[in-house]
């Protein structure tokens, strides 16, 4: 359990803690222990129903502040608690979150002072479930916890046990020190380094799906929807960084305040990459670029004289390893490898065959992990040989803030700027 307060910032993280109905509301207050171990300030807001399992005098009593269930209450000290309470914090913590709760939050339902605060709030939010196994199956809750994860809520899933009403399965609370550890870890990762951190660094991105064209009307291509990509210009730019997608096919819009080129082919994506990276400190190649095309594009649409047909396929060219290749001073390469099996010694084998600085792999055949999925699991390898980095099923555009966190650790450690070097970054 990573209860060690130099986890954290040094300034005290303010962490509002949300309780909703359920019988692991008393667990709690051992979260919150460990959170106030851990060096965190908690405040402490409850759902009427909540109230019913544990008395707000129990959380009053051990964080030492009013607590806030009803803001309408004559005994409220604040008359606009849902905005002091959710904009003054560092993180929003909701355990136990019932099925209830957790619609709400899904569908924006503001009707008691925590789903308020959950609209009011600026804050990270991490939930953690939990309830009956029949309702955390149900597709209801999946759907609005898939809502909540593409809203960039983290959540921290239920144990397997037996539950209170004798059901074995999943939805038991979270054990309260996994959620202590999971709140620091959001902390930290929040606590003010991603503000600028990427400034001076001109990102060049690929991103989507190549088509390889077969006659005028059809291609070769695959499912990536851009997604990930998106998600890692719209974090970079948002850190900073100058921003430059080469876009394939991609299904999702794309952000603003970035720059994009679209690049249909592999071919048409190579040229476009390598115009741009010179002006380029990092890339990362996040398209899925089809490795063969057909020998033959026909100028006119192919009719359907035969009874079968064969295409001859070949190779495109490597864009990945072109760029790793090209060995620009200071240039940090990083790459995806999509795999269906031995996911991480294929991982490791492309990132040292393609001598790249790391190399973000995933396993494909997951649900809900790789293409056209809101949410993503990876693990980051990366050439300074680092202990892997596992980043749990998560929103997309989380997994591209923690991926950005490790460019700005390699760029501090393996490749660092002088600092007399014209648009270098501080390293300091
Ligand atoms: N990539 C690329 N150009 C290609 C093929 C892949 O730039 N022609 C990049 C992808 O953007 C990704 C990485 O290489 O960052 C790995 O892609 P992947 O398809 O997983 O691996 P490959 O190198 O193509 O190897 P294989 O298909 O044999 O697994």
């Amino acid at each position: 359990m990573a209860q060690d307060s130099q986890d954290i910032p040094s300034v005290t993280p303010k962490v509002a803690l949300g309780i909703s109905g359920g019988i692991a509301a008393y667990k709690a207050a051992e979260v919150l222990r460990g959170l106030q171990t851990a060096g965190c300030a908690v405040r402490v807001a409850m759902t009427k129903r909540a109230c019913e399992f544990v008395q707000p005098l129990t959380f009053r009593a051990l964080s030492g502040a009013h607590v806030i269930v009803d803001d309408y209450a004559p005994d409220n000290p604040d008359p606009i608690a849902h905005i002091t309470f959710s904009q003054t914090v560092d993180l929003f913590l909701v355990a136990p979150a019932t099925a209830n709760i957790i619609a709400k939050f899904a569908n924006g339902v503001a009707d008691d002072f925590l789903t308020t605060t959950y609209l009011a709030s600026n804050a990270p939010v991490l939930i953690a479930p939990a309830m009956n196994t029949t309702m955390w199956h149900h597709p209801a809750t999946q759907r609005n916890l898939e809502v909540l994860r593409s809203d960039g809520v983290y959540i921290i899933d239920p144990d397997e046990g037996e539950m209170a009403c004798g059901t074995v399965g999943p939805g038991r609370l979270s054990q309260p020190e996994k959620i202590v550890a999971a709140a620091l870890e959001i902390l930290r990762s929040a606590g003010g380094k991603r503000t600028n951190d990427l400034a001076g660094e001109h990102l060049l991105l690929t991103v989507g799906a190549t088509r390889e064209a077969i006659d005028p009307v059809r291609f070769l291509s695959n499912n990536s929807s851009g997604r990930m990509g998106f998600a890692i210009a719209e974090a970079a730019s948002r850190r900073g960084a100058r921003v430059t997608v080469i876009a394939g096919a991609t299904a999702v819009a794309a952000p603003v305040n970035i720059s994009m080129i679209r690049a249909y082919s592999a071919e048409e994506m190579y040229a476009a990459v390598m115009k741009h990276l010179p002006e380029a400190s990092i890339f990362i190649g996040a398209a899925a670029v089809a490795d063969y095309r057909p020998v033959q594009h026909s100028l006119q649409k192919i009719k359907k004289t035969s009874s079968s047909m064969s295409l001859e396929l070949e190779r495109t060219p490597d864009i990945l390893q072109a760029v790793a290749s090209a060995e620009q001073d200071k240039l940090l390469v990083l790459g995806f490898a999509a795999e269906t099996e031995n996911v991480l010694a294929n991982a490791r084998e492309k990132l040292q065959r393609k001598s790249l600085d790391a190399i973000i792999a995933n396993d494909v055949t997951r649900e809900g992990v790789g293409f056209d999925t809101v949410t993503n699991e990876v693990t980051i390898l990366s050439r300074d040989s680092q202990a892997p980095i596992h980043v749990p099923l998560i929103a997309k555009t989380n997994v591209a803030d923690i991926i950005l966190d490790e460019v700005v650790r390699l760029r501090l450690r393996v490749k660092p700027f002088s600092l007399s070097e014209p648009g270098a970054v501080a390293t300091g």
